[in-house]
C-alpha cells in the first residue's frame, strides 16, 4: 500500500498529489513553486484571492487541467508550526484522509517535505500519515444483502522523499492495523463472536505472528478452580474460555507486562437483568479484550524487546435455571470469596480470575482494560478513559503515553474508604457490587484486591470504546480505544 518514491516521480501517474502548507512558510517552499510552475502559476492565482488557505485542517482542492497527470491537488493547511502536536496532527491528517475518500481517491501522492518541521521529522510524519490514512477511513463491514458498497481502501499511497522511510510507515500501518482489528471485533454480534470464536481469532493471530498462545476450556477452568469466571458463565449454553497470549522479546521470560481485557462476548446483566435499553449494544462488552488482542498484534509485528502475557476471561453473561444468581458466594482462583449482590457486576468478577492467573504467568506488572461500568460514562463522558491504580509512578510513565497517542484517561481515586466497602460483605472476603455509590471506583477497587503487590493500572473503556458519531479519525461506531496505547507503552514506554 505504501511505496517511497524519489522526488523525481513527484509528477508521476496517480490520482492526486497532496502537499502540506504551514503557516510560516507561506508559499516559498520549493515543491511548491515547483508544482506551482508545472500548473502555469495557478497556485500563486489561489493566493492572490485568498483561496489557499494554510489555518490547521483546511483542505484546498485544486484542478491541474491536464498539465500534470495527476488530476488534483489537495492542499492541507497545517497552521502554525509551534501549535501542531502529535495528537492535532494526527487529527488534521485523518480530516484530509476522510476528504480523499469523499472524493474517491484512491492512489495519491504524500509530498513529504512539505509536511516536516523542526518537530516533526521525515520519519515521525511517516508513520502519523500511515497512523491516520488508515484508521480515519476504515469502514465496517456488514451484512446486507444489496447495495453492498465494498469497504473503502487505498490502493496505493506513494510518500515521495529521498528519505528511507519505509520503516516507519510500517510502523504506523502497524498500529493502524491493531486498532482497526479491535474495532472489527468489537463490531461483531454476540451471535457471531463467542467465547470460542474470540479464542480462535487468537489462535489465528497467534499462528501468523508467531506468539505462544493457551487457551483453557471449561474443564481446564473447574480443575484449576475459577470460579468467578465459571460463575459468570453458568447460565450459557456457551462454554467460556480463558485465552492467554505469550509474545517474549527478551532471552528470560522475565520483567512481564501483563494485559488484561473483559472479554465478555455478551451481557444481559444476569438475573440482574439490564432493561430492554440498557442491554442494546451489550455485544460491545469486550472491547478490552479487543484492544488487548489489536495491541498483540502491534507488537507482534514491531518485535519489541520485552515479554508481555495477554490474558483474557471470554463468556457471555446470561440467564437460564442454572445461571448465578444475587446472594450467590463463590470461590475466585486466588482463593478469595465473593458474596455476589448483582450479576450485572460480572466483568470485576471475570477479570478476578485474569488478573490472578496473569501474575501466575509471571506478570510483574499489570494493565487491565474493560468495559466495565455505565458510571464511568456518567463522570467523563466518551471521550476520556477513567483510570485508578496501586502505584502512581506506574501511572504516570502511562498517562505520559496516552497523551502521546491521543487517547486521553484520567485518574479516579482509590483510598482505603474503598477497600473497605469492597471488603464489607458479612459473608465472604469480598463483595461484587457495594451499591450505586462511586460505583466505578467500587469495581477498580474490587480488581485491587486481586492485583494484591503487584502494580496495576486499570482502564474503564466503558465510555470511549465506542463512538456515537463520526470523528476525524474514525467511522461511528467501536473506536479500538487503547490499543494504540497499550502497543506503544510496551514499544516506547517502559525504561
Ligand atoms: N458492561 C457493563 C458496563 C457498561 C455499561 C458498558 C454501559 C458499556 C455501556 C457492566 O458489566 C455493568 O453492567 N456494570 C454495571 C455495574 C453495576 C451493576 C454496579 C453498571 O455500570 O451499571
Ligand atoms: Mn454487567
Ligand atoms: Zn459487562
Amino acid at each position: 500500500m505504501f511505496t517511497v518514491k524519489p522526488k523525481e516521480e513527484l509528477f508521476d501517474s496517480t490520482q492526486a498529489i497532496v502537499i502540506g502548507l504551514y503557516h510560516e512558510n507561506r508559499h516559498q517552499q520549493k515543491v511548491y513553486q515547483e508544482i506551482n510552475s508545472a500548473l502555469g502559476e495557478v497556485l500563486d492565482e489561489y493566493v492572490k484571492h485568498g483561496d489557499l488557505s494554510n489555518d490547521y485542517k483546511s483542505v484546498t482542492k485544486v484542478y491541474t487541467l491536464g498539465r500534470i497527470e495527476p488530476k488534483r491537488i489537495y492542499v492541507l493547511g497545517l497552521g502554525k508550526k509551534k501549535e501542531l502536536t502529535r495528537s492535532s496532527y494526527l487529527k488534521a491528517l485523518g480530516h484530509l484522509a476522510k476528504e480523499l475518500k469523499k472524493d474517491r481517491i484512491k492512489q495519491f501522492s504524500f509530498v513529504l517535505e512539505s509536511f516536516v518541521s523542526e518537530q516533526f521529522s521525515e520519519e515521525e510524519v511517516s508513520t502519523l500519515l500511515a497512523e491516520a490514512t488508515l484508521t480515519a477511513t476504515y469502514d465496517f463491514p456488514n451484512y446486507k444483502t444489496n447495495n453492498q458498497k465494498p469497504p473503502f481502501s487505498f490502493e496505493s499511497i506513494s510518500v515521495i522523499t529521498d528519505k528511507p522511510v519505509q520503516n516507519a510507515l510500517e510502523e504506523g500501518h502497524a498500529y493502524a492495523d491493531g486498532v482497526n482489528t479491535a474495532r472489527y471485533l468489537v463490531q461483531l454480534p454476540g451471535n457471531l463472536l463467542t467465547a470460542t470464536d474470540l479464542a480462535h481469532y487468537a489462535e489465528h493471530l497467534a499462528h501468523d505472528l508467531g506468539l505462544g498462545i493457551e487457551i483453557l476450556d471449561k474443564e481446564d477452568l473447574e480443575r484449576l478452580g475459577m470460579g468467578a469466571l465459571l460463575a459468570v458463565n453458568q447460565g450459557s449454553v456457551e462454554p467460556p474460555k480463558m485465552i492467554v497470549l505469550k509474545y517474549q522479546g527478551k532471552e528470560k521470560w522475565e520483567d512481564v507486562l501483563g494485559l488484561v481485557g473483559k472479554g465478555i462476548t455478551f451481557d444481559t446483566g444476569g438475573y440482574s437483568l439490564k432493561s430492554k435499553d440498557g442491554i442494546v449494544g451489550m455485544k460491545t462488552d469486550m472491547g478490552g479484550a479487543a484492544s488487548v488482542l489489536g495491541a498483540m498484534e502491534i507488537i507482534g509485528r514491531l518485535k519489541p524487546e520485552e515479554n508481555v502475557v495477554a490474558v483474557i476471561p471470554s463468556t457471555d453473561n446470561m440467564i437460564s435455571g442454572s445461571a448465578f444468581k444475587p446472594d450467590d458466594v463463590i470461590t475466585s482462583f486466588s482463593g478469595k470469596t465473593i458474596e455476589v449482590l448483582n450479576t450485572d457486576a460480572e466483568g470485576r468478577l471475570a477479570l478476578a480470575d485474569a488478573i490472578t492467573y496473569a501474575k501466575h504467568h509471571g506478570a510483574g506488572k499489570l494493565i487491565d482494560v474493560a468495559t466495565l461500568t455505565g458510571g464511568v460514562i456518567v463522570a467523563l463522558g466518551d471521550w476520556v478513559t477513567g483510570a485508578m491504580t496501586n502505584d502512581q509512578e506506574y501511572y504516570q510513565s502511562f498517562e505520559e503515553i496516552t497523551r502521546w497517542t491521543d487517547e486521553p484517561i484520567w485518574q479516579l481515586p482509590y483510598l482505603p474508604v474503598y477497600q473497605e466497602k469492597v471488603r464489607g460483605s458479612e459473608l465472604a472476603d469480598l463483595n461484587n457490587s457495594p451499591g450505586r455509590k462511586a460505583h466505578p471506583i467500587m469495581a477498580g477497587s474490587f480488581l485491587a484486591e486481586f492485583a494484591e503487590n503487584t502494580p496495576w493500572i486499570h482502564l474503564d473503556i466503558a465510555g470511549t470504546s465506542t463512538s456515537d458519531k463520526e470523528y476525524d479519525l474514525g467511522p461511528k461506531g467501536p473506536t479500538g480505544v487503547m490499543v494504540k496505547s497499550l502497543a506503544a507503552y510496551v514499544l516506547k514506554g517502559q525504561k
